[in-house]
């Protein structure tokens, strides 16, 4: 499978993920965003996100998302403070939603409809603070190619913070079921894929469908950070925690497990 028909793939299957968002949270985003104070911040795991960003003054800053899906976390991090915000993802229907939900907000936020990877080179040094969140990395064969744009579009001195799922969390994300546990049914952690969601990318309405071809991958933390460091970021900060990202069943119930992280860095 090379590289163009994973993206293309994962283009539609995002688009038709982004229907059944839409359907689950029947405009609640919309109606949300016109308050001033709304905020999508608001779940368990948001807690540490919350304290690390209070330590970060966005006054004046250009801050961006990759990917940032249909804008929700992009608009609620401008309400820190910052100037300006771009977000990037691949699908259509996402990036039509991020700037309608803008709009309504009123947030001075721009949103393109491109792969990460080919993120034009007018944003080259343009970004004070970008935002990495949670099911962002896994789309992405190659983590060096993706930090390579990081750092490129990072101003010197620019700010990264990535709150994600943990590596480990996405052991159980195929077919393992907790309720009648068979460990050989767990993603392993050292085979990069790629991966399919069989049952669809419904994690907001908890619909199963027969999803359209889409392809994750694997990323060990060790890759991830080899990755940062390579493309001359430096790390700053990081945790790992007990905390919940996504509604996972299986993952609830292993509560001994690392289910997300913190990484904070910077471009040297
Ligand atoms: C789980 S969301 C992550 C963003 C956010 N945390 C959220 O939950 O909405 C995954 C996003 O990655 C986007 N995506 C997947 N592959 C991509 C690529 N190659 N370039 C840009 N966006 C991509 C999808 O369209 C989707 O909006």
């Amino acid at each position: 499978m090379n590289s163009k028909n994973i993206y293309d793939s994962n283009r539609s299957a995002w688009n038709e993920a982004l229907n059944y968002h839409q359907k689950a949270r029947s405009n609640s985003l919309q109606k949300g965003f016109q308050d001033l104070n709304f905020t999508t911040f608001d779940r368990d795991c948001d807690v540490v996100l919350l304290e690390k960003l209070d330590k970060i003054d966005f006054t004046d800053k250009v801050i961006g998302q990759l990917p940032c899906n249909n804008g929700r976390e992009l608009l609620s991090l401008m309400k820190l403070g910052a100037k300006k915000a771009v977000g990037f993802d691949i699908s259509d229907n996402a990036i039509q939603e991020a700037k309608q939900l803008a709009e309504i907000a009123k947030i001075d936020a721009t949103f393109e409809r491109t792969n990460i990877l080919d993120i034009n080179d007018s944003y080259n040094n343009y970004f004070d603070f970008i935002y990495i969140s949670e099911g962002s990395l896994q789309w992405f064969p190659d983590l060096n190619e993706y930090f390579a744009v990081v750092s490129r579009l990072l101003k010197k001195g620019g700010q990264l913070l990535i709150f994600e799922m943990h590596p480990i969390a996405y052991l159980f994300e195929v077919d393992f079921d907790a309720k009648s546990p068979d460990f050989d049914l767990l993603v392993p952690y050292f085979k990069k894929g790629p991966y399919h969601y069989k049952d669809g990318l419904d994690y907001v309405g908890g619909v199963e469908y027969e999803s359209k071809e889409g392809y994750w991958f694997m990323h060990k933390l060790s890759d991830i950070l080899k990755a940062l460091i390579t493309n001359g970021l430096t790390l700053e900060y990081i945790e790992e925690y007990n905390l919940e990202m996504a509604n996972n069943e299986s993952t609830k119930v292993l509560d001994k497990f690392p289910l997300s992280y913190m990484v904070a860095g910077m471009k040297a």
